[in-house]
């Protein structure tokens, strides 16, 4: 396809049942097969960049691993005729990061079907700002807005709202004009939840409920779970009648306990989702709106922008939810 180049990655070891994160030298000749090769300008940190970088063998079977759920970058060379080197791309989630070397390595090799040319409207730094947790955000909120969740119907509840996914939700429903409740257990959390303009903080503690009542006075027109376990169920019980609810996350727990009265009694909706399986064109819609319609105004506010050094920092921290906001990966080629 191309001469071999070589590179530094963040490579995951496993020695003597330990994972040790290290910068190494890599070569392209090493990258799996693929359509297209891309010179990675940008990645992010999501939850599952550092369970990958831990070894949590759910999310990577193999070690040495790459993570990176996501990338953007320049391609270097193509076979597939979409796509041709100096094209500005985006790759998020697929495989990528997880059994396929990721954004945290400067090059990917990846098949051309997982590649989205850069929407106009979002720098490539703009777009890893996004990422997962900001694709995530927007499958979301574009479900709520499908099942006809509207603005003047009530405030929409976000859980773990100071995080990736939940910060960017946040910001999406309160440029579309909805009235924002969200959850976070940190002050600093709550700090940068102010500062997006949210009129309801509430503490972890205040949306949970152990009790066995199967509902409660409905507060909700909508909710943007992205914890799962107690704060899921006790979402179920206090959604206004017809509301929905979506849930994509499992840092609370990945059981659910609840009833069937919140759907019999009040017509709820409980949809999941999977950013890693979205349809090509919903994905490809999805990022055209975060790059126009929806795209957020101080895109920039909540970022950390880290060095692949930088980010060897950040894995553990987010790990213990201590990371808010956003962390995007700038590899040494990018000038934007
Ligand atoms: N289904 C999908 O397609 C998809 C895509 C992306 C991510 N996810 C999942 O979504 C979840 C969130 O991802 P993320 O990238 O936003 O992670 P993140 O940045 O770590 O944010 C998660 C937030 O949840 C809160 N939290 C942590 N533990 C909690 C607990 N025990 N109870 C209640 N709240 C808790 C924390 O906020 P406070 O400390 O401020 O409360 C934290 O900031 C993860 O489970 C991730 O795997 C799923």
């Amino acid at each position: 396809m191309s001469s071999p180049i070589s590179f530094q990655a963040i490579r995951i070891f496993e020695e003597d049942g330990k994972f040790e994160q290290r910068i190494v030298a890599r070569s392209t000749e090493d990258l799996p097969e693929g359509e297209v090769l891309i010179q990675v300008h940008y990645s992010s940190l999501n939850y599952k960049d550092a369970l990958s970088a831990s070894g949590n063998r759910g999310v990577t079977r193999n070690y040495p691993h790459t993570p990176g759920v996501d990338a953007s970058g320049i391609v270097a060379a193509s076979t597939d005729p979409d796509f041709k080197a100096g094209d500005s791309v985006i790759v998020t989630s697929y495989d990528l990061g997880m059994n396929t070397d990721g954004g945290f390595g400067e090059y990917i090799r990846v098949p051309a079907a997982w590649v989205l040319p850069l929407p106009e409207g979002l720098t490539m730094q703009e777009a890893m700002i996004y990422g997962t947790a900001g694709f995530t955000a927007a499958q979301s909120f574009w479900e709520l807005k499908v099942a006809g969740c509207k603005p003047e119907n009530g405030p929409v509840l976000v859980t773990g709202a100071a995080g990736g996914v939940g910060s960017i939700a946040v910001r999406l429903l309160l440029n579309g004009g909805y009235e924002v409740a969200a959850v976070s257990g940190h002050d600093n959390g709550k700090a940068l939840l102010k500062e997006f303009g949210v009129q309801q903080i509430l503490d972890r503690e205040e949306a949970v409920d152990s009790g066995n009542r199967p509902l409660l006075k409905p507060q909700w027109n909508g909710v943007i779970d992205n914890v799962g376990g107690l704060p899921l169920s006790t979402a179920l019980k206090t959604t206004q009648p017809g509301g929905v609810i979506t849930t994509c996350g499992n840092v609370a727990g990945a059981e659910l306990s609840t009833t069937v009265f919140p759907f019999i009694l009040r017509g709820l909706r409980l949809i999941g989702i999977d950013s890693q399986n979205c349809p090509y064109a919903l994905r490809k819609q999805l990022w055209q709106h975060l790059a126009t319609d929806w795209k957020l105004p101080k895109l920039k506010v909540g970022l950390k922008e880290v060095s692949m050094e930088g980010m060897l920092n950040e894995i553990e921290p987010i790990l213990r939810s201590e990371v808010k906001g956003r962390i995007v990966l700038r590899h040494k080629v990018a000038e934007d």
